[in-house]
């Protein structure tokens, strides 16, 4: 008995030890899904907007705190890019460079 009861508790713990994370902020992956509704998948771009695998991480950081910040015209990604922080954009940009 005493040996499941531990068992359980450790479980449990474990539990909230990864939720935790993911509670307090979305990963960069769970983000990059959004992107790709208008960017398209890895492979293809969608018509004219550009697609986002491979897309160079300083530009991208470059892109998004420029929409973010008002310095670049945008008619969709400056009210998108506000939505995120700077640790947020690095992680984005990071994901896509990697794709
Ligand atoms: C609602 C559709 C839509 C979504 C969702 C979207 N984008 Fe965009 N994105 C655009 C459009 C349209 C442009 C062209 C600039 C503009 O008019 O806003 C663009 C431009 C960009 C550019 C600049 C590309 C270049 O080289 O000129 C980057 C980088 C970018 N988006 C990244 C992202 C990321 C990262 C996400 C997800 C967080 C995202 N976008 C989500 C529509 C979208």
């Amino acid at each position: 008995m005493r040996t499941q009861r531990t068992v359980l508790s450790g479980a449990a713990l474990a539990t909230l030890v990864l939720v935790a994370p993911a509670q307090a902020a979305p990963s960069a992956e769970a983000i990059a899904r959004n992107c790709v509704v208008c960017h398209g998948p890895k492979e293809a771009g969608q018509l004219e907007i550009p697609k986002l695998a491979n897309y160079p991480a300083r530009k991208m950081v470059e892109m998004l705190t420029g929409f973010r910040d008002g310095q670049k015209e945008a008619t969709i990604m400056n009210r998108i890019a506000k939505a995120f922080t700077d640790e947020q954009i690095q992680a984005l940009a990071a994901h896509f460079a990697a794709q």
